[in-house]
């Protein structure tokens, strides 16, 4: 197969109608972070159990179109010796990476963080294709505050960020580009609103002098919102009014899917917002749907807690919540649903 219908395969199978992304590529300290709130303790074989448990959840290949692993996912295998890749892929759900490596301190941009791991990156990519991954992920954090993101934080992100997109169509992975505008700190709606617009302008600037074909790749956006510490809210109309406006000025038509973070909001706020979006996207060009990894999973760490008697329930709240969030992607999601 070309490279081209390689990619053009990959984005059929992932930008589906009423089908999300679940990111389950919590790098080993977020996920640590994660199990301690349930008094896990994160061991090869736990994270091994937990994942799958995700990935054997019975039926998620109706509302998942696409899991986002961690390297050490990649290279792990049932007790009867099943890659757990292979289980995603008999639920008709596309595997893919996580492959950024975190962030560092920016030097000169007041405390801007950028994200590394470009060197090597292509021999990366060329292994993890071979293991089965069809597509990547890189993301990019942008905090808000008097002086960030700077100009010097958000250009610097977006070169990283287009010559990882390029690099991973070059072989023919569908990049999943993720400019994250955090939740943290007490800005207004509007402050996100323009600075979300900021970033993403940046970014597509950069994809185009990288000279990526936005047809073959997915936005992973925050929503515009106001930040967790805000004296102000604002309600699900105004942050989807916002958020699509934003989008609009900002994302080209030729991108087809748009699959926003949760970000720190709580499970029922991101179905619920997403489900505004889409009952307000009139003809937007793209498809807009979820790449979720708090939203979809922390009421399943809730109610499996480590303990293999709770994997059938855990493994209902996961099957719950992407049907929920495949609901919104329909504008069909309402509260009552949530108490069925
Ligand atoms: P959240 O949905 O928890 O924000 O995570 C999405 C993600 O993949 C962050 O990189």
């Amino acid at each position: 197969m070309s490279i081209q219908s390689e990619l053009q395969s990959t984005i059929a199978d992932l930008v589906v109608k009423g089908k999300g992304l679940l990111a389950a590529d919590e790098s080993q300290p977020t996920i640590a972070k994660r199990f301690k709130e349930i008094k896990v303790e994160s061991t090869e074989t736990s994270r091994l159990a937990y994942r799958q448990l995700l990935l054997t959840t019975p039926g998620l290949g109706e509302f998942i179109s696409g899991v986002i692993l961690f390297e050490e996912t990649l290279g792990q295998s049932t007790a009867d010796g099943k890659p757990l890749l292979q289980i995603a892929v008999e639920q008709g759900i596309v595997p893919g990476i996580k492959v950024d490596k975190g962030t560092v301190s920016l030097a000169n941009a007041c405390g801007d963080l950028v994200t590394q791991g470009l060197d090597g990156l292509a021999d990366r990519l060329s292994d993890y294709k071979e293991k089965g991954a069809r597509f990547a992920k890189w993301r990019n954090v942008y905090t808000i505050s008097a002086h960030n993101p700077t100009q010097l934080g958000m250009d610097a992100n977006a070169e990283v960020l287009a010559r990882y997109a390029a690099i991973c169509q070059s072989l023919g992975l569908v990049p999943i580009v993720e400019p994250e505008v955090l939740l943290d700190g007490d800005h207004t709606i509007a402050c996100c609103f323009e600075v979300t617009e900021a970033v993403q302008h940046s970014v597509f600037h950069a994809l185009h002098r990288h000279r990526v074909q936005l047809e073959y790749m997915l936005l992973k956006p925050s929503m515009v919102l106001p930040g967790k510490d805000s004296p102000s809210t604002a309600s699900p109309e105004e942050i989807a009014e916002m958020t699509l406006v934003q989008l609009r000025r900002s994302v080209p038509a030729a991108v087809p899917g748009i699959n926003f973070l949760s970000g720190g909001q709580t499970p029922e706020e991101a179905t619920r917002n997403l489900n505004y979006i889409n009952t307000m996207a009139g003809n937007a060009p793209w498809l807009l749907s979820f790449s979720y990894a708090r939203a979809l999973q922390q009421p399943v760490l809730q109610a499996w807690q480590g303990k293999p008697e709770n994997i059938a329930a855990a493994q209902d709240t996961l099957y719950k919540r992407a049907k929920l969030n495949s609901a919104a992607c329909l504008g069909s999601y309402t509260a009552e649903m949530e108490k069925e």
